[in-house]
């Protein structure tokens, strides 16, 4: 089988830039996107400074290859009859409700694609997954290709994406590694050849591992717990420095200067963020426990507990230093998105600790260059944490005017460029207490400046 044609099922922050860049990087491929969120594909076929995902680079890959051999359509049917190569990069967040609520992914997306995937194929097809799954995944989603189709072979491959949003396009163009996880059979083998065929025409061969499919699901989940981990242990260390006087930002340089250790993912923060590194590790917990393994659940449990430790202390130390009442104090919150470079808010810390300052009164004032005023308003409501009163308590920050705000407080976020390169000098800080969520602003001289 030569691949010709590549589908993709989901256009959303993976879909939609890991197939940008095998587009441009196999010019002889055809990949098509496809969503079942019209609006969405509308959105990537629209104009290039609003594609529904803002990452830096994403434009001008979408700009070169956009109706050369990349095409985004809402066509789900004929572009999976039409494919070879088929992934499926839809998302799987933590399950609502039934068995395993609030720790399972919930796979009803996965399996809905696998279903379209069985009834719309005509000839055999190798199957990708792409979206993070638990670990036996793949025997579920072999059962239901089984079970919906007639004489069609379908061979399944896992294949996680771990670029990092705000990076992505980079770290697509070097990876460190490309995982692919399939079957030790002779139909296993050629589909993993296949896909290994695609990545070498931009990486590096010895940096494409190839695994079984249970090594390569659990890998996923195992990569994103274990930079978690991290992140939570230099959050955890932030505590006590506060209560010694120890200095967290000169700790994390003199554990990170250690080789063995290595600096990376050991910035203190106001806690991690992002739509993944919760619901993988949650799932990772419900898999252990699953399996008997409670005190291997309990241990990555506690990477998520003391994440939501750290999001409380930092929202205390801020109503503390109000002396417990904040009402009418007017605060600038610099950072929405979960991190720098992106318009994603999914699980951003902001949210929760926005929450607990407008309940003890506080007016804010938002501000954040890569997403709107708008999606600011849809997160406080779709996490119901306002009624109309508080949100009357938001409102936008135009950053080029802070100085107009009569603020009392100010507090950093995230790591955006422009909080972190602004001459802070030019305010009158003075009367201000400048919250640092993330120790971004040491080096310059901030007055009240508390830090993590
Ligand atoms: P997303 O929500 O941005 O995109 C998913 C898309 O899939 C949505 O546009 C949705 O409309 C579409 N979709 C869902 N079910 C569908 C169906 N049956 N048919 C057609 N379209 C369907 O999600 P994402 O952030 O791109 O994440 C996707 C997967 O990749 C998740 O499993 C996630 O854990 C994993 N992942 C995400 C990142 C990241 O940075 N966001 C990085 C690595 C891995
Ligand atoms: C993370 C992983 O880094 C990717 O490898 C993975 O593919 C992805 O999750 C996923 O599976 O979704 P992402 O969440 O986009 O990527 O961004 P990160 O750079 O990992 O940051 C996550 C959160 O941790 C952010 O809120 C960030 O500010 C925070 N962080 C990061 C810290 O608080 N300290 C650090 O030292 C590093």
């Amino acid at each position: 089988m030569q691949i010709k044609n590549i589908c993709c099922i989901g256009a959303g922050y993976v879909g939609g830039p890991t197939m940008a860049v095998i587009a441009l990087k196999c010019p002889q491929i055809k990949v098509t996107v496809v969503d079942a969120n019209k609006e969405k594909i509308k959105s990537w076929n629209g104009p290039l400074k609003s594609l529904p995902v803002y990452e830096p680079g994403l434009m001008e890959v979408v700009k070169e290859a956009r109706g050369r051999n990349l095409f985004f359509s809402e066509d789900i049917a004929g572009n999976i009859e039409n494919s070879e190569m088929i992934f499926m990069a839809v998302n799987t967040p933590t399950k609502k409700e039934g068995d395993g609520a609030g720790m399972a992914a919930d796979l009803s997306f996965v399996e809905s694609c696998a279903k379209d995937i069985a009834k719309f194929s005509r000839s055999d097809k190798i199957v990708i997954e792409k979206s993070t799954l638990p670990v036996r995944t793949a025997e579920k989603i072999k059962e239901i290709l089984k079970e919906n189709s007639k004489n069609i072979h379908f061979e399944i491959l896992s294949n996680p994406e771990f670029l990092a949003e705000g990076t992505a396009i980079n770290d697509l163009f070097k990876s460190n590694r490309v995982l692919i996880g399939g079957d030790d059979t002779k139909t296993g083998k050629k589909a993993i050849k296949k896909l290994v065929e695609i990545y070498s025409n931009w990486i590096p061969k010895e940096k494409i591992l190839t695994t079984n499919v249970w090594s390569s699901e659990l890998a996923k989940l195992a990569s994103n717990a274990m930079l978690a981990q991290r992140i939570s242990s230099i959050n955890s260390l932030s505590a006590l420095c506060q209560k010694t006087g120890a200095n967290i930002g000169e700790l994390s340089i003199a554990i990170g200067s250690d080789q063995r250790i290595g600096p990376h993912f050991l910035q203190p923060s106001v806690g991690f963020g992002g739509s993944c590194f919760q619901k993988d590790i949650l799932n990772l917990v419900y898999l252990c426990k699953n399996y008997g393994l409670n005190e291997v659940a309990e241990y990555w449990h506690q990477v998520i507990k003391i994440n939501n430790h750290q999001r409380d202390r930092f929202a205390r130390k801020i109503i503390k230093h109000f002396d417990e009442n904040l009402k009418g104090k007017k605060i600038a919150i610099l950072g929405w998105a979960f991190k720098e470079r992106t318009n994603d808010s999914r699980e951003s810390s902001s949210i929760y600790i926005c929450k607990k300052l407008l309940k003890n009164g506080a007016e804010l004032f938002i501000h954040d260059p890569n997403l709107s005023f708008e999606k600011v308003i849809e997160d406080i409501d779709q996490h119901r944490f306002s009624n109309d009163e508080l949100v009357k308590d938001v409102n936008p920050l135009d950053f080029n005017k802070i100085s107009e705000y009569n603020l009392e407080g100010i507090v950093l976020m995230n790591n955006e460029h422009l909080y972190l390169n602004f001459d802070w000098k030019k305010l009158d800080l003075d009367n201000i207490l400048f919250f640092d969520g993330r120790n971004g602003l040491k080096d310059h001289e901030i007055p009240n400046h508390i830090c993590l």
